[in-house]
């Protein structure tokens, strides 16, 4: 760890966070630390002003992180750049769902949950709300660009409907996945060129 992920750590007030937040440097470190030839320790990872991290050293190879409750997601792309998020179902209840819907989605994205049977509508909102902030995390600004500016395209291609329309489309691919004594979570993964098939690769031991 450098001396700014030290600090990090050791401002953190949950054991919880400061854990995932490891889980995610070790990730970083060893997976991008093994593409480019270097030991983990001596990979640089920097902050843009918004708080994004990037290889300074490495302009080619872009890198983005997500945690949930109890795991940490990674996604790494060469020649673009890219954005991950991963959500569990449990992380909204119903009512709180309801709330941020009108902050998140767009007019015709509203209408498209309302004409869902009302069992799915929680599950159709999160599945919106993982690709957005994929898509706001690979732009970089994350929720300080809003949300109901991009607009989903059909074939999980963005378009921009406003104002920052300096901003290239991006391409998602999406899904859920289970795995061994963990619940369900949803993920996303946005990039600035066509992605293929993600290929997941678990790492389990990153130790207590
Ligand atoms: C980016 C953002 C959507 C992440 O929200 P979150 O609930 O922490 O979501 P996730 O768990 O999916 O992602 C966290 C990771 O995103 C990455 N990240 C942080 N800021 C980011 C940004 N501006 N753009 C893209 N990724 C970012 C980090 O790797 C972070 O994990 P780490 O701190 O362990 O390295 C949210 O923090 C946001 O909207 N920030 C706006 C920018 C801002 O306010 N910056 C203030 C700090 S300068």
């Amino acid at each position: 760890m450098s001396a700014a992920e030290k600090a990090r750590i050791a401002s953190f007030r949950s054991r919880d966070a400061a854990r995932l937040f490891i889980a995610g440097r070790l990730l970083c470190r060893s997976i991008i630390g093994r593409m480019v030839g270097c030991a983990p320790q001596a990979l640089t990872i920097s902050l843009t002003p918004h708080g994004r991290p990037y290889l300074p050293d490495h302009a080619d190879i872009d890198f983005n992180l997500s945690h949930t409750k109890d795991r940490v997601a990674l996604a790494v792309c060469r020649g673009g750049r890219v954005g991950i998020d991963i959500e569990q179902p449990d992380r909204l209840s119903e009512t709180e769902a309801l709330e941020i819907m009108p902050l998140i989605l767009c007019e015709r994205e509203l209408d498209d949950i309302q004409r869902q049977a009302p069992e799915q509508r929680h599950k159709a909102f999160l599945s919106y709300w993982v690709r957005k902030e994929a898509v706001l995390k690979c732009r970089g600004r994350g929720f300080l660009d809003d949300p109901r500016d991009i607009a989903l395209g059909p074939a999980d291609t963005t378009a921009n409907m406003s104002k920052r329309s300096f901003y290239e489309a991006n391409f998602i691919r999406s899904g859920s996945c289970r795995s061994e004594n963990a619940p369900n979570f949803l993920w996303a993964v946005a990039a600035s060129q066509m992605l293929s098939e993600p290929i997941w690769q678990q790492h389990r031991d990153i130790g207590a």
